[in-house]
């Protein structure tokens, strides 16, 4: 979790940028939701290239005091450091890449006491075209990084060419998986290439850019499953705050996001954030579904093409549910069409990896409905947050509406000990082998926790229901 410039401020970055961004994310209290990876995207290399020894150096107009001074800045207040090169001759902005130079660059990156660097596969010499042409390409600097001693998460983006869900996780932390995004949830864009890709074929040649919301789910849903602990399909910067989406949009885009267990890079200028955009970003129990300790991604249970279309000709359902560490269920209903839509869902349905046709032990059992947006915070107090302009206030209004924070209580605790902050609002139960229905408004999403209800000396006590099979019921 972090924020990265790109999607804001493309090539416009500096010193000022990162400090200025940096304070942002402390006094909002975003760094004590778990925002502490500030990155630095393409562009903050000097034009001449490389120095007279071939190191890397920093446009010295943009970064007065060099790079270290950043990172010193940055871990002197809790955060942590991303930078950016690209895996061929030049990045994608035209300035000296990391190919054939990775052991140099490495041993920058660790000496500017770099946390994290994305790799990008601009202007890759033609090393492409085959699963182990681009592993062996991005595998250079995974080693590199790995012998200077630093613990540096690496950070792929070759936009989801040659299969890299099937290697990824061998060699990095999380791997982006399509084109760039753009804001827009469901429109779709020539410069998305591959947006006429038939479901299910992951093979996209020249990715693009100006890829919606609904492009990059459908792209990562038949492989959503790839992402374990420690190797993430990523499926992008934030598009939150940015403006070209409603609220309920970038609410679906954030909570999606956070269920598949992309990385969450905020991607907006935190200096000028608008309240409602931070009672997105900032919503806890949303949170806690991307940090959740079991660590597997959503999938989708069902996509459903068949609804009335929006303004684009676009019209589609999905439902896309995960298993949480606690027993609990995650379940998204999406309605990408036109109009607004009952979405319906059988536990016998998302229970089916844990046994089809009904079979799952979890059919047996009621399950309350949680509403994970239920407590998102109140304009008016986002309003004040931003406003404040003292520490000591900004400290007060969070105690005030009793806001989580995950540097006090981390996430894995949080949940172990159903703090309620991280649980939503309870709105109703499904009944055992029932249905979950619910409106769902055109361009917005549904976002629930599914808790088991358990019974006055029920036969499992003691045992986690995952655990029961079906011939132990
Ligand atoms: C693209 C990458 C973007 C951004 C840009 C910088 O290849 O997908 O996220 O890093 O390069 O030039």
């Amino acid at each position: 979790m972090g924020w990265n410039n790109w999607n804001a401020f493309g090539c416009d970055v500096s010193e000022e940028l990162l400090l200025t961004t940096s304070d942002a994310i402390i006094s909002l209290g975003l760094r004590d939701l778990g925002y502490d990876y500030v990155v630095l995207d393409d562009c903050w290399q000097d034009a001449n290239g490389r120095d007279k020894n071939g190191k890397l150096q920093p446009e010295l107009n943009k970064f007065p005091n060099g790079l270290k001074s950043i990172s010193d800045h940055l871990h002197s207040k809790g955060l942590k450091y991303g930078m950016y090169s690209s895996a061929g001759e030049m990045t994608c902005a035209r300035f000296a890449g990391s190919l054939d130079h990775e052991v140099d660059d490495a041993n920058s990156f660790a000496e500017w006491g770099v946390d994290m660097l994305k790799y990008d596969s601009c202007y890759h010499m033609g090393r492409v075209g085959t699963p182990t042409v681009s592993f062996n390409r991005f595998k250079a600097m995974s080693d590199a990084l790995q012998a200077t001693g630093r613990n540096i998460l690496l950070n792929l983006c070759n936009w989801g060419e040659d299969l890299v869900h099937t290697w990824g996780m061998s060699i990095s932390n999380s791997w982006r998986m399509s084109g760039d995004i753009y804001d827009a949830f469901t429109r779709p864009d020539d410069l998305c290439g591959c947006n006429t890709l038939a479901p299910g074929d992951v093979n996209c040649v020249a990715p693009g850019t100006h890829c919606s919301v609904l492009f990059i789910l459908n792209k990562v849903a038949p492989y959503a499953d790839r992402s374990i602990p420690g190797g993430w399909s990523d499926l992008d910067m934030l598009e939150v705050g940015q403006g070209g989406m409603t609220d309920e949009e970038y609410k679906a885009h954030f909570a999606l996001w956070a269920g598949l267990k992309s990385p969450l890079f905020l991607g907006n200028d935190l200096r000028s954030m608008s309240p409602k955009a931070l009672s997105i970003i900032n919503n806890p129990a949303i949170l806690a579904l991307s940090q959740d300790p079991h660590g597997r991604s959503m999938t989708r249970v069902r996509r459903d093409t068949n609804v009335a279309a929006d303004e684009w000709g676009i019209g589609e359902t999905h439902v896309w549910a995960g298993h949480l560490h606690n027993g609990d269920q995650a379940v998204i209903l999406v309605n990408f069409g036109g109009k607004d839509i009952d979405i319906k869902v059988s536990l016998a349905e998302l229970f089916i990896p844990f046994g089809p046709g009904g079979s799952a032990p979890h059919n047996k059992f009621d399950w309350a409905i949680h509403d994970l947006w239920a407590h998102r915070m109140s304009e008016a107090t986002a309003e004040s947050l931003i406003a404040a302009s003292t520490e000591p206030e900004r400290a007060a209004i969070l105690k005030a509406a009793n806001w989580y924070n995950a540097t006090e209580i981390p996430y894995e605790k949080g949940l172990r000990e159903e703090d309620p902050r991280l649980f939503g609002e309870k709105i109703g139960v499904v009944k055992a082998g029932g249905v979950l229905k619910e409106k769902v408004k055109s361009h917005s999403a549904k976002v629930f926790r599914l808790r088991r209800v358990k019974k006055e000396g029920e036969v499992f006590k003691g045992k986690s229901i995952d655990r029961v099979t079906k011939d132990e019921l």
